[in-house]
Formats: C-alpha cells, structure tokens, sequence
C-alpha cells in the first residue's frame, strides 16, 4: 500500500480524495488540517473554491482554517459583505460567500484582483457566481449531506492543490 493510496482520479481524472466527515468537529478538524500544512508544508497561499447546498459546511470548514491560521475570533459568514478579511500576522485570509452577489460587475468595484496574491488564501463559497473574475482554484470542495454527517471530495485543480491533497492525506 502506498501513501497515496486513499487518492484517487474524479470524472476529469484529477486527484481526488474523499472523506467522510461524521460531524460538526470532523469539518473544523478539516479545515485545521488544512491550515497546518499551508503552514508548515507548503507555506505559500492557496485558492480554495467550495461547494454544496446551503448548510452543507462550507462556513464551518472555513472556520477551521482561519482559526488554524492564528485567527481567535469568531468567523462569521460574509453573506451581506461578500468578503471577511482576517489578516494575520503572517498570513491573509479571505473568506468570499458569493450567493447574494448580484452583477459579478460588484467584484469588479470591491478590487477582486487584489485578494489573489502569493501570501492569501482565499476560501470562496458560491464561486460560480463570480466566474471569469476569480483566480482559478487549487482545490475545489464538494460537501454534500450523507446521514446525520457529511461526505466531502477534495480534487486537486493545479499543482499545488495536489501537493495539499498528498499532505492531507498523509495526515490521515
Ligand atoms: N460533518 C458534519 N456533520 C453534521 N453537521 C455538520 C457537519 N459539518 C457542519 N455541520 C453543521 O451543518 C451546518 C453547516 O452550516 P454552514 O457551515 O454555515 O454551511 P454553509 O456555509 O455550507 O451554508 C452547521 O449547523 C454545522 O454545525
Ligand atoms: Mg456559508
């Protein structure tokens, strides 16, 4: 058996893992995860897209990540502000919820370009909804509901997203 073992191919043949997440804590331990090899592995910033009904657990991953990132606080969902900036010491963290964007024109006026350098990540909920104004993603995430829990599939989108992938899955 091979690290790699739990990796597999999606329908466009790209690595994808796919972990059941029994509850709240198991999609926050996610995100945390995520946060730690951002830091100690790869150490360069990640554009991240997310998927799934409303509920699914976009927002609580999201805040599994920012708080492994250093941030303390709480992590609100940006529903009416579109974005929810975290600058941390050493790191940005973007938090996006799209789903009421109404003219993806309003990226346009918020200065979108500017969130997708080199040292943010960029966590984005709803991102079909600003598509053509969006860095492209490392990772997409598909939440869906599987019982009580939840099942998400992480597809690596560039190489990056598969170095995360790897790393993720070795953390079991
Ligand atoms: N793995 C899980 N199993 C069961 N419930 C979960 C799981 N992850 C998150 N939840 C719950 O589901 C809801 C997700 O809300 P939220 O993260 O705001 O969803 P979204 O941002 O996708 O609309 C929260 O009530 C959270 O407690
Ligand atoms: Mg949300």
């Amino acid at each position: 058996m091979t690290m790699e073992s739990n990796i597999t191919r999606d329908e466009n043949s790209l690595p994808c893992l796919t972990i059941p997440l029994a509850d709240e804590q198991a999609t926050v331990d996610l995100g945390n995860q995520m946060a730690a090899v951002i830091k100690t592995e790869l150490n360069q910033g990640i554009v991240v897209y997310l998927n799934g009904d409303l509920g699914a657990g976009k927002t609580t991953l999201t805040r599994g990540f920012v708080q492994g990132m250093g941030h303390s606080g709480n992590v609100k969902s940006p529903t009416y502000t579109l974005v929810e900036p975290y600058e941390l010491a050493d790191w940005h963290v973007y938090h996006f919820d799209l789903y009421r964007l109404a003219d993806p024109e309003e990226l346009e006026f918020m200065g979108i370009r500017e969130y997708f350098n080199e040292h943010c990540c960029c966590f984005i909920e709803w991102p079909e909804k600003g598509e053509g104004l969006l860095a492209s993603a490392d990772m997409m995430i598909n939440i869906a509901y599987q019982g009580d829990g939840r099942i998400v599939e992480l597809v690596a989108k560039s190489e990056l997203g598969k170095q995360l992938l790897i790393a993720l899955n070795k953390r079991g």
